[in-house]
Protein backbone atom coordinates (compact mmCIF):
# COMPACT_ATOMS: atom_id res chain seq x y z
CA UNK A 1 0.00 0.00 0.00
CA UNK A 2 1.60 3.31 -0.91
CA UNK A 3 2.07 5.90 1.74
CA UNK A 4 0.31 8.80 2.58
CA UNK A 5 2.18 11.97 1.43
CA UNK A 6 2.70 13.97 4.70
CA UNK A 7 1.54 17.72 4.20
CA UNK A 8 3.15 19.78 2.07
CA UNK A 9 3.95 23.54 3.42
CA UNK A 10 2.62 26.24 0.73
CA UNK A 11 3.13 30.03 0.64
CA UNK A 12 0.14 31.67 2.21
CA UNK A 13 -0.59 34.69 0.38
CA UNK A 14 0.24 37.78 2.63
CA UNK A 15 -3.75 38.94 2.38
CA UNK A 16 -6.75 37.26 0.98
CA UNK A 17 -7.11 37.36 -2.66
CA UNK A 18 -9.67 39.67 -4.07
CA UNK A 19 -11.87 38.03 -6.33
CA UNK A 20 -10.68 38.43 -10.10
CA UNK A 21 -12.59 41.71 -11.80
CA UNK A 22 -14.10 41.18 -15.31
CA UNK A 23 -13.39 44.80 -15.43
CA UNK A 24 -9.75 44.78 -14.12
CA UNK A 25 -6.90 45.39 -16.77
CA UNK A 26 -4.62 42.63 -16.17
CA UNK A 27 -1.37 43.38 -17.55
CA UNK A 28 0.39 41.00 -20.10
CA UNK A 29 3.35 38.65 -19.68
CA UNK A 30 5.82 39.78 -22.62
CA UNK A 31 5.13 41.33 -25.88
CA UNK A 32 1.72 41.83 -27.75
CA UNK A 33 1.08 41.29 -31.23
CA UNK A 34 1.40 44.86 -32.04
CA UNK A 35 5.29 44.47 -30.73
CA UNK A 36 5.63 41.68 -32.54
CA UNK A 37 4.86 43.07 -35.87
CA UNK A 38 7.37 46.15 -35.31
CA UNK A 39 9.91 43.58 -34.24
CA UNK A 40 9.67 41.91 -37.61
CA UNK A 41 8.40 44.53 -40.14
CA UNK A 42 10.70 47.44 -38.43
CA UNK A 43 8.92 50.72 -36.80
CA UNK A 44 9.77 52.65 -40.00
CA UNK A 45 7.48 50.31 -42.26
CA UNK A 46 4.85 50.32 -39.60
CA UNK A 47 4.83 54.15 -39.33
CA UNK A 48 4.72 54.84 -42.82
CA UNK A 49 2.19 52.17 -42.96
CA UNK A 50 -0.23 53.78 -40.51
CA UNK A 51 0.69 58.03 -41.07
CA UNK A 52 -1.99 58.27 -43.41
CA UNK A 53 -4.63 57.84 -40.93
CA UNK A 54 -2.90 59.63 -37.65
CA UNK A 55 -3.84 63.17 -38.07
CA UNK A 56 -1.27 65.60 -37.73
CA UNK A 57 -2.65 66.62 -34.14
CA UNK A 58 -2.34 63.45 -32.93
CA UNK A 59 0.92 62.71 -34.35
CA UNK A 60 2.45 65.96 -32.57
CA UNK A 61 0.72 64.87 -29.34
CA UNK A 62 2.33 61.74 -29.89
CA UNK A 63 5.74 63.45 -30.26
CA UNK A 64 5.20 66.02 -27.54
CA UNK A 65 4.72 62.83 -25.23
CA UNK A 66 7.05 60.86 -26.29
CA UNK A 67 10.19 63.86 -26.21
CA UNK A 68 8.85 63.92 -22.11
CA UNK A 69 9.14 60.25 -21.23
CA UNK A 70 11.27 59.73 -18.50
CA UNK A 71 12.71 55.76 -18.13
CA UNK A 72 14.81 56.40 -15.45
CA UNK A 73 12.83 56.19 -12.35
CA UNK A 74 9.99 53.57 -12.39
CA UNK A 75 7.51 52.46 -9.24
CA UNK A 76 7.38 48.98 -8.73
CA UNK A 77 4.62 47.35 -6.75
CA UNK A 78 4.55 44.26 -4.33
CA UNK A 79 1.38 42.18 -3.97
CA UNK A 80 -1.28 44.85 -4.39
CA UNK A 81 -4.14 44.13 -3.45
CA UNK A 82 -6.76 46.79 -4.16
CA UNK A 83 -7.95 46.78 -8.14
CA UNK A 84 -8.02 50.70 -7.76
CA UNK A 85 -4.54 51.17 -6.19
CA UNK A 86 -3.43 49.00 -8.82
CA UNK A 87 -5.06 51.48 -11.19
CA UNK A 88 -4.15 54.59 -9.66
CA UNK A 89 -0.20 54.20 -9.70
CA UNK A 90 -0.54 53.07 -13.01
CA UNK A 91 -2.88 56.43 -14.02
CA UNK A 92 -0.44 58.45 -11.96
CA UNK A 93 2.86 56.95 -13.49
CA UNK A 94 1.43 57.46 -16.90
CA UNK A 95 0.19 61.05 -15.91
CA UNK A 96 3.74 61.94 -14.92
CA UNK A 97 5.84 60.87 -18.17
CA UNK A 98 6.84 57.50 -16.80
CA UNK A 99 8.03 54.81 -19.18
CA UNK A 100 7.79 51.89 -17.11
CA UNK A 101 5.78 49.86 -13.79
CA UNK A 102 6.75 46.74 -12.43
CA UNK A 103 4.30 44.57 -10.81
CA UNK A 104 5.57 41.45 -8.43
CA UNK A 105 3.37 39.27 -7.78
CA UNK A 106 4.39 36.82 -4.82
CA UNK A 107 0.98 36.52 -3.43
CA UNK A 108 -1.24 38.09 -5.23
CA UNK A 109 -2.42 38.87 -8.85
CA UNK A 110 -1.83 42.69 -10.12
CA UNK A 111 -4.95 44.06 -11.31
CA UNK A 112 -6.25 47.86 -12.34
CA UNK A 113 -9.48 48.87 -12.42
CA UNK A 114 -10.30 50.08 -15.88
CA UNK A 115 -12.45 52.48 -15.16
CA UNK A 116 -9.54 54.16 -13.56
CA UNK A 117 -7.08 53.84 -15.62
CA UNK A 118 -9.40 54.93 -18.72
CA UNK A 119 -6.88 53.01 -21.15
CA UNK A 120 -3.47 55.15 -19.97
CA UNK A 121 -1.63 51.54 -19.57
CA UNK A 122 -1.64 51.04 -22.88
CA UNK A 123 1.22 53.88 -23.56
CA UNK A 124 3.57 52.37 -20.64
CA UNK A 125 5.80 49.55 -20.31
CA UNK A 126 4.14 47.47 -17.59
CA UNK A 127 6.69 44.49 -16.41
CA UNK A 128 5.03 41.49 -14.05
CA UNK A 129 7.35 39.53 -11.91
CA UNK A 130 6.18 36.08 -9.88
CA UNK A 131 8.64 37.02 -7.21
CA UNK A 132 10.53 40.60 -5.94
CA UNK A 133 14.39 39.06 -6.09
CA UNK A 134 14.07 38.75 -10.00
CA UNK A 135 12.62 42.12 -10.15
CA UNK A 136 15.06 43.72 -8.27
CA UNK A 137 17.94 41.83 -9.91
CA UNK A 138 17.04 43.27 -13.33
CA UNK A 139 16.79 46.30 -12.07
CA UNK A 140 20.49 46.50 -10.62
CA UNK A 141 21.32 44.46 -14.12
CA UNK A 142 19.90 47.59 -15.90
CA UNK A 143 21.74 50.04 -13.96
CA UNK A 144 19.16 51.19 -11.85
CA UNK A 145 19.22 51.86 -7.46
CA UNK A 146 16.53 50.24 -6.26
CA UNK A 147 14.86 51.21 -2.82
CA UNK A 148 12.01 50.22 -0.66
CA UNK A 149 9.72 52.52 1.01
CA UNK A 150 8.40 51.69 4.51
CA UNK A 151 6.66 54.26 6.94
CA UNK A 152 9.60 53.74 9.40
CA UNK A 153 12.37 54.13 7.59
CA UNK A 154 15.10 56.47 9.05
CA UNK A 155 16.41 57.41 5.67
CA UNK A 156 14.10 59.98 3.99
CA UNK A 157 13.36 60.66 -0.01
CA UNK A 158 14.03 63.95 0.14
CA UNK A 159 18.11 62.98 0.42
CA UNK A 160 18.30 59.97 -2.26
CA UNK A 161 20.37 60.10 -4.92
CA UNK A 162 19.14 60.65 -8.06
CA UNK A 163 21.96 61.22 -9.88
CA UNK A 164 21.37 57.86 -11.47
CA UNK A 165 18.54 55.61 -12.88
CA UNK A 166 16.03 54.95 -9.69
CA UNK A 167 13.24 52.34 -8.95
CA UNK A 168 11.30 52.41 -5.98
CA UNK A 169 9.35 49.59 -4.44
CA UNK A 170 5.56 50.05 -2.34
CA UNK A 171 4.12 47.52 -0.28
CA UNK A 172 1.06 45.79 -0.02
CA UNK A 173 -1.76 48.13 2.02
CA UNK A 174 -2.20 45.61 4.50
CA UNK A 175 1.11 44.28 5.28
CA UNK A 176 3.50 46.51 3.77
CA UNK A 177 6.81 44.70 1.85
CA UNK A 178 8.28 41.83 3.36
CA UNK A 179 11.81 41.75 4.60
CA UNK A 180 13.04 39.80 1.80
CA UNK A 181 12.37 42.55 -0.64
CA UNK A 182 13.99 45.04 1.40
CA UNK A 183 16.94 43.00 2.05
CA UNK A 184 17.33 42.73 -1.74
CA UNK A 185 17.06 46.45 -2.00
CA UNK A 186 19.74 49.06 -1.64
CA UNK A 187 18.32 50.59 1.22
CA UNK A 188 14.70 52.04 2.54
CA UNK A 189 13.57 54.77 2.54
CA UNK A 190 10.42 56.75 3.83
CA UNK A 191 8.05 59.71 3.19
CA UNK A 192 7.86 62.39 5.97
CA UNK A 193 5.16 61.99 7.81
CA UNK A 194 3.81 64.95 10.67
CA UNK A 195 0.20 63.87 11.97
CA UNK A 196 -1.03 61.10 13.88
CA UNK A 197 -1.72 58.46 11.06
CA UNK A 198 1.09 56.03 10.31
CA UNK A 199 1.18 55.34 6.64
CA UNK A 200 -0.11 56.87 3.47
CA UNK A 201 -2.25 55.11 1.63
CA UNK A 202 -0.62 53.09 -1.09
CA UNK A 203 -1.51 54.87 -4.44
CA UNK A 204 -0.97 58.65 -2.60
CA UNK A 205 2.72 57.24 -1.17
CA UNK A 206 3.90 56.53 -4.95
CA UNK A 207 2.37 59.22 -6.44
CA UNK A 208 4.11 61.35 -3.77
CA UNK A 209 7.72 59.60 -4.08
CA UNK A 210 7.50 59.01 -7.93
CA UNK A 211 6.26 63.31 -8.17
CA UNK A 212 9.28 64.26 -6.23
CA UNK A 213 11.73 61.97 -7.50
CA UNK A 214 10.87 62.69 -11.30
CA UNK A 215 10.78 66.09 -10.25
CA UNK A 216 14.54 65.95 -9.09
CA UNK A 217 15.81 63.26 -12.33
CA UNK A 218 14.27 65.99 -14.70
CA UNK A 219 15.94 68.75 -12.91
CA UNK A 220 19.40 66.46 -13.14
CA UNK A 221 19.25 65.52 -16.12
CA UNK A 222 18.50 69.22 -17.71
CA UNK A 223 15.75 67.40 -19.58
CA UNK A 224 12.32 66.54 -19.28
CA UNK A 225 12.75 63.11 -20.99
CA UNK A 226 15.40 60.64 -21.59
CA UNK A 227 14.51 57.85 -24.20
CA UNK A 228 16.94 57.26 -26.67
CA UNK A 229 16.11 58.34 -30.40
CA UNK A 230 15.85 54.39 -30.89
CA UNK A 231 12.98 53.94 -28.04
CA UNK A 232 11.38 57.16 -29.22
CA UNK A 233 11.40 55.84 -33.13
CA UNK A 234 10.04 52.41 -31.97
CA UNK A 235 7.53 53.51 -29.08
CA UNK A 236 6.37 56.11 -31.58
CA UNK A 237 5.44 52.96 -34.26
CA UNK A 238 3.66 51.48 -31.49
CA UNK A 239 1.46 54.60 -30.32
CA UNK A 240 0.59 54.78 -34.06
CA UNK A 241 -0.56 51.73 -33.98
CA UNK A 242 -2.57 51.88 -30.87
CA UNK A 243 -4.12 54.90 -32.15
CA UNK A 244 -5.45 52.93 -35.53
CA UNK A 245 -7.86 50.60 -34.79
CA UNK A 246 -7.36 47.03 -36.68
CA UNK A 247 -3.85 48.24 -37.40
CA UNK A 248 -2.19 45.02 -37.11
CA UNK A 249 -4.55 43.30 -38.93
CA UNK A 250 -4.62 46.24 -41.64
CA UNK A 251 -0.39 46.20 -41.69
CA UNK A 252 -0.32 41.96 -41.82
CA UNK A 253 -2.93 42.44 -44.84
CA UNK A 254 -0.64 45.30 -47.13
CA UNK A 255 2.42 42.86 -46.23
CA UNK A 256 0.34 39.66 -47.48
CA UNK A 257 0.20 41.90 -50.97
CA UNK A 258 -3.29 42.92 -51.17
CA UNK A 259 -3.44 46.66 -52.47
CA UNK A 260 -3.40 49.84 -49.91
CA UNK A 261 -6.64 50.49 -52.04
CA UNK A 262 -8.66 47.21 -50.75
CA UNK A 263 -7.67 48.27 -47.21
CA UNK A 264 -7.87 51.72 -46.86
CA UNK A 265 -11.46 52.21 -46.07
CA UNK A 266 -11.44 49.75 -42.92
CA UNK A 267 -9.42 51.42 -40.52
CA UNK A 268 -10.40 53.85 -38.19
CA UNK A 269 -8.77 56.85 -35.36
CA UNK A 270 -9.39 55.88 -32.17
CA UNK A 271 -10.28 58.51 -29.34
CA UNK A 272 -8.43 59.34 -26.87
CA UNK A 273 -8.31 57.55 -24.30
C1 LIG B 1 -0.65 51.34 3.67
S1 LIG B 1 1.06 51.18 3.54
C2 LIG B 1 1.38 49.68 4.41
C3 LIG B 1 1.45 49.90 5.84
C4 LIG B 1 2.14 48.75 6.55
N1 LIG B 1 1.51 48.57 7.82
C5 LIG B 1 3.61 49.06 6.70
O1 LIG B 1 4.03 49.32 7.83
O2 LIG B 1 4.36 49.04 5.73
C6 LIG B 1 1.31 50.61 1.88
C7 LIG B 1 2.64 51.02 1.30
O3 LIG B 1 2.68 52.42 1.11
C8 LIG B 1 4.02 52.86 1.24
N2 LIG B 1 4.05 53.87 2.32
C9 LIG B 1 3.03 54.31 3.07
N3 LIG B 1 3.40 55.29 3.89
C10 LIG B 1 4.72 55.48 3.68
C11 LIG B 1 5.71 56.37 4.23
N4 LIG B 1 5.43 57.27 5.15
N5 LIG B 1 6.97 56.28 3.74
C12 LIG B 1 7.29 55.41 2.78
N6 LIG B 1 6.40 54.54 2.22
C13 LIG B 1 5.14 54.58 2.67
C14 LIG B 1 4.87 51.66 1.54
O4 LIG B 1 5.36 51.16 0.31
C15 LIG B 1 3.86 50.68 2.10
O5 LIG B 1 4.27 49.35 1.95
Amino acid sequence: MRKARPPQPSPAPRAPAPADDPDAVVVPRGPDAIDRMIARLGPDAVIAALAPYVTAERAARIDAVLAARLASVVGVVEDVYDPFNGAAVIRTSEALGLHGLHVIETGLRFQAAKGITRGCHRWMQLERWPGAAACVDALHARGFAVYATAPGATHQIDTVDVSRPIAVVFGNEHAGLPAATVAACDGAISLPMHGFTQSFNLSVSAALALAQLASRRRAHLGAIGDLTPTQIHTLRARWFALKVRGAVGMIERIVAGETHASVATQPHSRDNP
